[in-house]
């Protein structure tokens, strides 16, 4: 009896626990790591010893392999899938798109991650981010900028998943280095949702980009629904974005499109009508980081009928200004706010400039709906997204 007991609160207990670490890296040393990068005399990995030890690279561990779909033989989630995903979004891609178009379509179709593609023998314009402006971001917690300076002006590679050059991680040691002990660290559900005790810890963070909030689904999108999701977060400011020498903080650096600010910084710094202190309509940029308005057509974000604002739209999601325990459907004008990732995808999709929609679509006064009239409700005959 008291063995069954026993038994059945450790079971219990190992519930609980995996609530919180549900993501936590489990499993054999050797399923990921490899001492010498030998075994029985043969090489392990082909393109030689990779940082930490691991037998595979950052992209070939998150890569389609003899498992496709969500996640691969290494319980990765896929970011890269080899077998053509049929479109982006629920049950195709992952949260963040899919490299699989930048790799087959072609180099505006996602970010050229090293990895991805092969690393480029000469550093072009092309590599530079565009909207790239260094001053833009200064004075993060990690401070990112350091090792990018030393290049002079300012951007000196292609484009790598963590690190300096990197999305994940910190800026301020490169690739591996970014993102050091994530992986065996990493909290999600509401760890991350309060990700505040300890800003400096990467795993803690959303997706593991240093110092951004935001609560993770547990299947990184792959099923989403309008009531199942990722909360991405988001800001309701237009002003303190180190818009220019005025300006020179940032009123919240921990939202998503703070992250990609990292490195298109004009793109959410310059959106204002003119460069004093007024900020706001009419815009010189599409902004990014402000709540629906209340009146017009934005409170009508996702109308069903044309009158009453609809749930959150996965086609054109919007992020809260605080981040909720758990996801929902209601989304709420003057409150919730536009992002980057309301329009991109962060990895790619099969559209140019890595857009959630086909934007020849788009048609002032046409039939079409979705996309940009999730928002801009009146923009098409019917005044209503179906
Ligand atoms: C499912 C894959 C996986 C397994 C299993 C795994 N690791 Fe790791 N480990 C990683 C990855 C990926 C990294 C590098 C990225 C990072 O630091 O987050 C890493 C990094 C590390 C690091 C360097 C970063 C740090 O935390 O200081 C150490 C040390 C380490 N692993 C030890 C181990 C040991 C010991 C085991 C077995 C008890 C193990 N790992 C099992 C994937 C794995
Ligand atoms: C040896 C295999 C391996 C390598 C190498 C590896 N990962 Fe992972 N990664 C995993 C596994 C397994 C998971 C799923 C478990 C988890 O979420 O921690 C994961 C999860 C993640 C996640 C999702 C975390 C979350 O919050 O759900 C991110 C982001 C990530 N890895 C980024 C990277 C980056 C960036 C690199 C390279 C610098 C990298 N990984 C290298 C195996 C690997
Ligand atoms: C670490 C730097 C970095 C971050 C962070 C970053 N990007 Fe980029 N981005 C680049 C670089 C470099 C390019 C140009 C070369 C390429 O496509 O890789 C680029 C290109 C793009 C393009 C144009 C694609 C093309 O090839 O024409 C879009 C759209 C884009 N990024 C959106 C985003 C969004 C949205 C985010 C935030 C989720 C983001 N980026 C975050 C570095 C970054
Ligand atoms: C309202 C939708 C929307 C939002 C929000 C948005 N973008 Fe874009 N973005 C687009 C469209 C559409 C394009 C394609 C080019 C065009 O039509 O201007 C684009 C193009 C880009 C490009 C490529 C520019 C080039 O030179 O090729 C980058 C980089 C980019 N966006 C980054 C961002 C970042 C960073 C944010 C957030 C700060 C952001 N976008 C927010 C819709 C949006
Ligand atoms: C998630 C909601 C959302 C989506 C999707 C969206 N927008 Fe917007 N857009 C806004 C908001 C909010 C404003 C600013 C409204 C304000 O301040 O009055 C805005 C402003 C604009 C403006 C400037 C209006 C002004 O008052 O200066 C234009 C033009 C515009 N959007 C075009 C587009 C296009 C084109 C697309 C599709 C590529 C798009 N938007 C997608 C929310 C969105």
């Amino acid at each position: 009896m008291r063995k069954t007991l026993i038994t059945v609160f450790v079971a219990l207990l190992s519930v609980i626990l995996g609530y919180g670490y549900a993501n936590a890296i489990t499993g054999q040393c050797s399923n990921c790591h490899t001492m010498h990068n030998s075994q029985n005399g043969s090489t392990v990995d082909a393109s030689g010893p990779s940082q930490r030890l691991l037998n595979a690279s950052c992209i070939a561990c998150h890569k389609e392999d003899t498992t496709g779909g969500k996640t691969n033989s290494f319980g990765a989630p896929i970011v890269w899938h080899t077998t053509a995903p049929t479109g982006q979004g629920a049950s195709k891609t992952n949260a963040g798109g899919d490299f699989y178009w930048v790799v087959n379509t072609g180099d505006s179709y996602g970010h050229n991650v090293v990895g991805v593609k092969a690393p480029d023998a000469t550093i072009t314009p092309a590599d530079t981010p565009p909207g790239w402006d260094q001053t833009a971001t200064t004075g993060l917690t990690f401070d990112s900028k350091t090792l990018q300076v030393t290049g002079g002006a300012g951007w000196t590679s292609q484009l790598t998943c963590a690190g300096t050059f990197g999305c994940h991680g910190t800026r301020n040691a490169v690739d591996f280095g970014g993102i050091q002990g994530a992986h065996h660290n990493n909290l999600n559900g509401t760890a991350t949702q309060a990700n505040l005790a300890n800003t400096t810890n990467v795993g803690n963070s959303f997706r593991f980009l240093a110092n951004i909030y935001g609560l993770e689904d547990a299947n990184w999108n792959w099923a989403e629904t309008a009531t199942t999701h990722n909360e991405y977060y988001g800001a309701n400011s237009a002003s303190n974005r180190n818009y220019d020498a005025v300006a020179t903080t940032y009123t919240n650096k921990n939202t998503i499109s703070f992250l990609c600010a990292e490195c298109h910084g004009l793109f959410h710094s310059k959106i204002a009508h003119d460069n004093a202190y007024a900020y706001g309509d009419p815009w010189r940029r599409h902004p990014s980081d402000i709540a629906l308005p209340t009146s017009g057509e934005y409170a009508k974000y996702n109308t069903a009928d044309g009158s009453a604002i609809g749930t959150y739209s996965v086609e054109a999601p919007i992020a809260r200004t605080t981040v909720p325990a758990s996801s929902g459907s209601t989304v709420t004008a003057g409150t919730d706010a536009i992002m980057c990732l309301s329009c991109h995808r962060a990895h790619g999709s099969n559209q140019a400039d890595l857009l959630r929609w086909t934007y020849t679509d788009m048609v002032a006064g046409g039939t079409n709906s979705g996309g940009c009239f999730v928002c801009h409700t009146e923009k098409n005959a019917t005044g209503t997204n179906p």
